[in-house]
């Protein structure tokens, strides 16, 4: 062995059932995440994307596979060893008019992680104060007084992000951190999110739906489709050089400068979803425009297609 991965994820699934049926919404991923790595998580609505940052964090517990933090079995933490991977581990919400409570100060929602964790008042003073320059809200005094309603969506994700880092964990799940926010904030946001990428040397999943959130903070990205990774790599390599057909038309819809071909948007057929068998063969079958036989019956495999850049797809690629 190398290097131990910070997050290691070995054919984890997370299975719903209810009257309707069952919903594969995760369903077989391998990944890993090195320390201070910044991976984003990308899929349209519905492909698995919050329940799998939910997975990581052991807010729902999984129906199969494993996940290893610092080398430890995640689902089998008890007592101290929980509560360490409960500070190390933390989730960014994805509206920041909801992550806080509307009767409490910001003094109040920057203190209740270090009271649980057992952080001693002057400690916490000096805490509140230093992550609140980190998130660029220099002025302490004011901002710790005041209250939700009071503060502008850009300066509520910035406390959101705060509450986040203030026990300074080792890594963060942040499902959509800029989607509820006006394009105008958005730009603020992402570069506070590098900023503090580089600083802490934090690792990272940012989940979303936008190309051009994770070209922006993300080393790596990992494409998901109806509970799968289809594709893993380098993400300047998975932008100009896409190589699963669904990426393809995911990539091909949004502007890239410098892209290797400037294509025309790829139009998938309609999404038949529901009345597809996701148990048997590729879950992209019923829309891709190269689907054949194999697609049918035996489910791709995520396989190197080239440097660090994987692909699940049956296809000569
Ligand atoms: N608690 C639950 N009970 C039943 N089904 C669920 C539950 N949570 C999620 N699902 C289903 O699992 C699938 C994946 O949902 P998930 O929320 O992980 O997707 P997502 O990629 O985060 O989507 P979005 O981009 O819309 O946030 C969906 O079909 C969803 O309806
Ligand atoms: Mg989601």
């Amino acid at each position: 062995m190398t290097d131990t991965a910070l997050v290691e994820v070995r054919g984890l699934t997370k299975h719903f059932t209810t009257s309707g049926g069952v919903t594969r919404a995760v369903d077989g991923l391998d990944f890993r995440i090195s320390r201070g790595e910044t991976v984003g998580l990308l899929g349209e609505s519905g492909s698995g994307k919050t329940t799998t940052g939910r997975l990581l964090l052991r807010l729902t517990p999984p129906s199969g596979g494993e996940i290893r933090f610092n080398g430890a079995d995640v689902a089998s933490l008890r007592g101290a060893a929980l509560k360490t991977f409960r500070t190390q581990a933390q989730l960014v919400f994805q509206n920041p008019f909801d992550a806080l409570n509307p009767r409490f100060t910001m003094r109040q929602s920057l203190a209740e992680p270090l009271i649980n964790a057992g952080v001693a008042k002057a400690e916490r003073e000096d805490r509140m104060q230093a992550v609140l320059r980190q998130v660029h809200l220099p002025d302490a005094a004011s901002v710790l007084a005041t209250f939700p309603h009071q503060m502008s969506g850009g300066q509520l994700q910035r406390v959101v992000l705060a509450r986040a880092l203030i026990l300074e964990p080792d890594f963060i799940v942040a499902d959509e951190p800029v989607s509820m926010l006006d394009v105008s904030v958005r730009a603020g946001i992402l570069n506070l999110m590098r900023d503090v990428r580089d600083a802490m040397g934090l690792a990272a999943i940012y989940i979303s739906h936008d190309v051009t959130l994770v070209r922006y903070v993300c080393a790596r990205t990992l494409v998901m489709y109806r509970g799968r990774i289809i594709e893993d790599g380098p993400t300047a390599d998975v932008v100009r050089r896409p190589r699963h057909p669904y990426t393809q038309a995911l990539i091909s819809a949004v502007p890239v400068p410098r892209a290797q071909q400037n294509r025309a948007p790829i139009l998938l057929r309609h999404n038949r979803g529901g009345s597809l068998d996701l148990a048997v063969g590729c879950g992209f079958r019923d829309r891709c425009p190269h689907a054949f036989d194999r697609c049918v019956v035996e489910k791709p495999a995520l396989r190197p297609v080239a440097s660090a850049h994987l692909t699940a797809c049956h296809l000569d690629l």
